[in-house]
């Protein structure tokens, strides 16, 4: 049978990062005053299953607010894409969120799903492939955090898309440096960035917190992940995870607190705890609009439009990379 245009032309361009990245950074984040792992290393294939169980948690507002915004406001935000784009996903995941926008969109000539779980791109950019065959897919196996090209555009212009609030796991600092960086990749085009606000310290501590206990098992996958693939001797039951809303910082902390003393081997290498001492495991950033856009104008974007749910919970901002 011939291959469709669409086949033949769709590409996978592999940038994996390998173990050794990942026992580098567990060590040097595990020596520092406050022990350290970036969020970036819960994701593999238990920690993204994980997140999609979060994703579905009654207390995890983020996901079924962002979704019902973009739902809304489709068509504001395609007729701002403008015809032909080349949509380029940050973090793409398993390409749901996409898909509204894509019935939305006018002749979408390129999807670029960035993803740094390759297993997990492959079989979302075949699937994204079979649902929208007339949509040349470019995927790129890399952390989208660190350099890569995009593949050279012809007709339309690129149009980001980073939903999910991901930006609020970088620190502010870090948030402008990566928005910099993305600005200069759009060269001109447009960002549609899903961004969660600050509220109630209630709500926030329980989305993070939930009654079911999978946002603690997705803590914990850390450690477990460090068992198997790093030769390391973590007791998942000597952990407990902690999270809370940091008002000084306006941010969510998550944290792996050691319920006693211990030690523990990683890769030969001895590191002790105190009962009480803990890992930060991630920070998620909650913002104003007025802060976020702020952020946005230091990082060289122009707010164009944002858009929020009827409880201001969560906002999805447009920004133009002029
Ligand atoms: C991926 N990221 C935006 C999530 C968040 O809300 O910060 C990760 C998460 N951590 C715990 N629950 C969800």
């Amino acid at each position: 049978m011939p291959r469709s245009q669409a086949e033949t032309a769709n590409s996978f361009h592999d940038f994996e990062p390998d173990d050794q990245d990942f026992l580098s950074a567990i060590l040097k984040g595990l020596s520092q005053p406050q022990k350290f792992i970036a969020s970036k290393f819960f994701y593999d294939e238990a920690g993204s299953q994980l997140f999609e169980a979060i994703c579905q948690l009654e207390e995890y507002y983020p996901t079924r607010t962002e979704l019902g915004i973009l739902e809304r406001h489709k068509g504001e935000m395609a007729a701002l894409a403008g015809s032909q784009c080349h949509l380029v996903e940050f973090g793409s995941g398993s390409s749901i969120k996409v898909r509204i926008l894509m019935d939305a969109l006018d002749k979408p000539l390129v999807y670029v799903p960035i993803d740094i779980s390759r297993d997990h791109l492959a079989l979302s950019a075949a699937d994204f492939a079979r649902r929208f065959p007339a949509v040349t897919v470019a995927a790129i196996c890399a952390d989208y955090t660190s350099d890569f090209e995009l593949p050279p555009i012809t007709d339309g212009q690129y149009v980001g898309f980073y939903p999910g609030s991901t930006i609020g796991n970088f620190t502010p600092e870090d948030a402008t440096g990566f928005l910099r960086r993305v600005k200069n990749k759009l060269n001109g085009g447009g960002f549609l960035i899903g961004v969660d606000l600050v509220k109630e310290t209630a709500i926030l501590n329980a989305a993070y917190d939930d009654k079911k206990g999978v946002t603690a098992d997705f803590n914990k996958n850390l450690l477990h992940r460090c068992n198997r693939k790093l030769a390391a001797n973590f007791d998942l039951t000597q952990f407990d995870h902690r999270a809370f809303f940091n008002e000084t910082e306006s941010r969510i902390e998550m944290h792996l607190v050691s319920t006693c003393r211990q030690d523990v081997t990683i890769s030969g290498r001895c590191f002790s705890f105190e009962a009480g001492e803990s890992i930060h495991t991630e920070n998620s950033y909650k913002y104003t609009i007025g802060g976020f856009q702020e952020l946005a104008l230091n990082s060289g974007f122009t707010p164009v439009k944002v858009w929020t749910d009827a409880d201001q919970l969560f906002s999805v901002h447009y920004l133009a990379a002029d």
